[in-house]
């Protein structure tokens, strides 16, 4: 599209967009997909790369809240933020009577409607300042809403994660509490799936950063199903009752490997314990749009996440059913932008095209040594970073440049 200065933008009658707590969107819309937290990977390029393909809600990795609160090269490495990185989509509101979870979105807590903590909230959202792919509204009920980040952290107390949760508010739209990390040095730090069976301390810790940050706050909980249902059961209560905003149902126990396929039953089971008193979002083996819908129908959940899904494909929930050429060009240019350290510029790419590539290809790609390396081999291959990019700054919705 050109425009010419003097022309009225094609944009200016656009509503301004809805800026919705992640429970809310997971309540009022049909269809939320969620990029996972991912160590090392769901940093931001990455996430502003998914946002461009209908991943509404995005998750940093796996912050530690104790040297997060302690250190400041540990903030710095940790935590990278946009105004931009959030998407801006046309999303479809659910049939009427078919919201759900609406009792998760008081602000006031179950047991304390106490005016100074109902009304005591650190929760600030950035200005949106992207558009959304396309002008004019699929449907005309089609609600115009801004997409969503967490802050995923992991802690083996209520203090420090209250603490980590606090500083990183004003950046974010809502932390998770990592119950799901099966690592064996995670275990034995006592977070991630230690937490599966101390469903005391994780009602504590949910407390906490709500005392700390307000009840209005959004904090939610990943969690793995377990071996003994009883656990899992104890656990959303306890969650339930300290007024956690949605819970994320990853369907493998501790014990399974991700080769291991994951269990629709045992989501759907978690689901019923929630019972509809907040949203829920599925976790697991999404690797094309299609599994993203079986995954709703099947086990009843609000929401989709997914992980190694992504990592091959950023634009699996915009249906294509592997990576497209312009996700990749979008890729080096928003890490570019906004600057990624080769190793992981590098794994992301090799994650993009792993489909792509036969095997000494790979062996090629994996053994180049600098971005200049990556960039004339992906021109080779006809990707094309060499036409000038036409679109002011602004218009971050096509992944293009963020600089002046
Ligand atoms: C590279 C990598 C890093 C991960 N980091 C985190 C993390 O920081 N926090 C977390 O809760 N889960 C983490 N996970 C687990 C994923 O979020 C997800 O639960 C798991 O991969 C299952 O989803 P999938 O089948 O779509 O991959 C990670 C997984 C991978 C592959």
């Amino acid at each position: 599209m050109a425009y010419k200065e003097e022309d009225a933008a094609p944009w200016a009658d656009l509503p301004t967009p809805e800026v919705l707590p992640v429970a809310r969107m997971l309540a009022e819309l049909e269809t939320v997909n969620v990029l996972a937290p991912l160590v090392r990977c769901s940093k931001l390029p990455f996430r502003h790369l998914v946002s461009l393909y209908d991943t509404h809600v995005t998750t940093t990795p796996m912050i530690l809240a104790e040297e997060f609160s302690r250190s400041q090269p540990a903030r710095v490495s940790d935590l990278s933020t946009s105004a931009n990185e959030r998407g801006v989509f046309w999303m479809e509101p659910r049939g009427v009577g078919a919201e759900r979870g609406m009792a998760a979105l008081s602000l006031t807590h179950p047991e304390d409607a106490g005016p100074s903590r109902a009304h005591k909230t650190y929760y600030a959202p950035p200005p949106h300042t992207r558009l959304p792919a396309r002008l004019t509204p699929p449907t005309a009920r089609s609600r115009l809403v801004r997409g969503a980040l967490l802050a995923q952290l992991a802690s083996p107390n209520a203090a420090s994660l209250a603490d980590a949760a606090e500083l990183i508010a004003p950046h974010v739209d809502g932390v998770d509490i990592n119950c799901g990390c099966p690592q064996r040095w995670a275990y034995a730090e006592g977070i991630g799936c230690a937490l599966l069976r101390k469903p005391e301390l994780v009602a504590d810790m949910v407390r906490a950063t709500k005392d700390r940050l307000g009840w209005g706050f959004p904090v939610s909980i990943k969690i793995r199903v377990d071996d003994d249902p009883r656990a899992t059961e104890t656990l959303v209560r306890n969650a339930l009752a300290v007024g956690v905003s949605h819970i994320t149902i990853h369907g493998r126990t501790r014990h399974q490997a991700s080769t291991e396929p994951v269990s629709l039953p045992a989501i759907k089971f978690a689901v019923g314990l929630v019972g509809g008193a907040v949203p829920t979002v599925a976790n697991g083996d999404l690797w094309e749009l299609a599994d993203a819908k079986r995954m709703r129908e099947e086990t009843g959940v609000d929401g989709a996440m997914a992980a190694r899904g992504l990592l091959a494909n950023p634009a699996l929930f915009a249906g294509y059913t592997s990576t497209p050429h312009h996700a990749v060009e979008n890729f080096v240019n928003l890490a570019d932008d906004y600057g990624f350290i080769f190793s992981l510029f590098h794994r992301h790419l090799a994650y993009m095209l792993e489909a792509h590539m036969y095997k000494p290809e790979k062996t090629y790609f994996n053994a180049l040594a600098s971005s200049v390396q990556v960039i004339d081999y992906l021109s080779s291959r006809g990707l094309d970073f060499a036409t000038p990019r036409k679109i002011p700054m602004w218009d971050a919705s096509r992944g293009y440049s963020l600089l002046p």
